[in-house]
């Protein structure tokens, strides 16, 4: 590989391996069974007002600085806001520490999805899946804080789960993470297709997308469902804690940034909607099966999934197949977020002791593999989870997309610099607009969001789980990350921190354009035109 012989940066060779990449990483557990139930949950077809305003003042505005952020400085999050400014460093590792949580438990969903692909031929979980799933598949145990018997099984597929992430992340980033995406989300776009219109043909589809699409208008007026619509795009999005930042540090430097933004944004929204429908309709059959309204059988987040849905495969025709295709859709949209999720840590590890990739995949990789297991593979796993999902996304992402935003533009005052990169490159032009979403109504629906979330989470326990429970998986998480980050500040840099390099290569930016770095806020016309060179150049792909 390239970068182990040279201080080259690994490339995406095409724009489609980064776009599918970025795709995957979009498409993950939070579209199948989170965006249903928030939406659910949140006004129904209401829902979908509040979500598209988050999506075009938010989502897209974040996911567009992520881009600039990771292509003008070429490199992981913590490179990149070293090159920013040296005392921003500890935003990057935040980041990675964010990611690092993340992974180490979304591994695990996709373990347990794998083995109820497999299950789904002879319908393993018999007549009570939700006695199945919690006693006898997860051995759920959720008085123990730290559990040490292990689940066989789970810790099977678990491990299976981290030797395939590892083997892609070895290969590189084109090799590995690129051609994997070319080949499985189109296998997902089919798998997922059929399972949609195998549920619109159900009895009593049509009560479910009733209750899906019905608006309930006030629920408009409900502070909550906004905060709720701004965080399932953050999560969704995969914006604001180092993957797109990351991702986009790949590209070739002249690649059209905001045209594949809106891209990513709009296949993640419609692949969303669309797990909304086939979920809906699915559970519009088992209300219709089961005599009672939709609202009785939507249940949230784990339990949509591994509950719900095989008791819908043990209702309809032809229920295996719909099951083995249903996981099967789950497991691939996971790992593709997976792969992402791991190379922000994989990536900024790898720039700051400059090591070759494979050492990196698999040295990182083993010891995120081991806590994983640790941490996952147990009878306490499901209380561990949900309490570090809850606080990682909850509070890790919104505050680090916070933090991130008042460094950038509250205290260096550099956005303007990110919009002169990203129309210096791009076919879709940014402006004023650009900059009135990325900081100021960002960071008040933030801001708001934080606060109400912290309010929340120390007036009680979060989910009735024990003070014990929440404050290691939670509180101590958290405060890991942020002493994390600055300890690992404190390493110092074997990789360069230099970002020029050799005229005409695709390391690092030619200096022309780094000219506008060095003063961020006044742009000469010489240099407006420097910072067009790069869009006047044949793009490469
Ligand atoms: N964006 C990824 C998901 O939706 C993390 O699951």
């Amino acid at each position: 590989m390239a970068d182990q012989t040279s201080p080259r940066r690994e490339v995406f060779s095409t724009r489609i391996a980064f776009l599918l990449a970025a795709i995957g990483s979009a498409v993950g557990l939070g579209n199948i069974w989170r965006f249903p139930y928030v939406a659910y949950d949140n006004g129904g077809g209401a829902f979908l007002v509040p979500y598209m305003i988050a999506l075009l003042t938010a989502g897209i505005p974040l996911l567009f600085l992520d881009y600039s952020l990771g292509h003008r400085f070429r490199g992981s999050a913590p490179l990149v806001f070293r090159r920013i400014r040296s005392w921003a460093e500890p935003v990057g590792w935040i980041q990675v520490g964010i990611a690092f949580f993340i992974t180490i438990y979304y591994a695990a969903i996709i373990g347990w999805a794998g083995l109820y692909t497999v299950k789904s031929f002879n319908k393993a979980w018999g007549d009570m899946p939700e006695d199945y799933f919690m006693k006898d598949f997860l051995q759920a145990d959720a008085s123990q804080t730290v559990s040490t018997e292990i689940v066989p099984q789970i810790a099977i597929a678990l491990a299976l789960v981290w030797v395939l992430a590892i083997i892609v992340m070895a290969m590189g980033v084109d090799e590995g993470i690129g051609k994997i995406s070319k080949v499985f989300m189109p296998l997902l776009t089919v798998l997922f297709i059929i399972v949609v219109i195998q549920a619109l043909f159900l009895d009593g589809a049509a009560e479910g997308l009733n209750a899906f699409f019905t608006p309930k208008w006030d629920a408009l007026r409900n502070p909550t469902v906004w905060v709720a619509a701004y965080g399932q795009i953050f999560f969704s999005l995969s914006v604001g804690f180092g993957i797109m930042l990351t991702y986009s540090s790949y590209l070739k430097p002249r690649t059209n940034l905001t045209g594949t933004g809106l891209v990513t944004a709009f296949a993640n929204s419609s692949f969303e909607v669309l797990a909304g429908i086939g979920v809906f309709a699915a559970l519009g059959y088992m209300a219709t099966q089961q005599n009672v309204p939709v609202s009785e059988v939507a249940t949230s987040g784990i339990g949509l999934a591994f509950i719900a849905f095989p008791t819908i495969i043990n209702q309809m025709p032809l229920g295996a197949v719909f099951g083995v295709f249903f996981f099967a859709s789950l497991t691939i949209a996971g790992f593709t977020s997976l792969f992402s999720l791991l190379e922000v840590v994989v990536s900024a590890v790898k720039d700051k002791l400059d090591l070759p990739r494979k050492t990196t995949a698999v040295s990182v990789g083993v010891v995120m593999a081991l806590i994983s297991l640790a941490l996952f593979s147990t009878t306490s796993s499901l209380v561990t989870l949900d309490i570090m999902d809850k606080f990682t996304n909850n509070i890790g992402i919104v505050a680090i997309a916070l933090i991130a935003i008042i460094v950038i533009d509250w205290i260096l005052r550099r956005t303007n610099e990110f919009a002169l990169h990203l129309n210096a490159v791009s076919s879709f032009q940014v402006g004023t607009l650009w900059r009135i979403c990325v900081v100021n109504l960002t960071t008040i629906v933030l801001g708001y969001t934080l606060m109400q979330e912290l309010f929340t989470l120390v007036s009680k326990p979060y989910g009735g789980y024990t003070s014990t429970q929440v404050t290691i998986f939670g509180w101590v998480v958290l405060g890991i990350i942020v002493a994390a980050a600055f300890a690992l500040t404190i390493v110092p840099w074997r990789g360069s921190l230099s970002l020029v390099g050799p005229p005409g290569s695709d390391f690092g930016i030619d200096s022309d354009l780094q000219r506008t770095i060095t003063r961020p806020r006044k742009y000469a016309p010489e240099e407006r035109r420097a910072a067009g060179f790069a869009a006047e150049q044949k793009s490469d792909d």
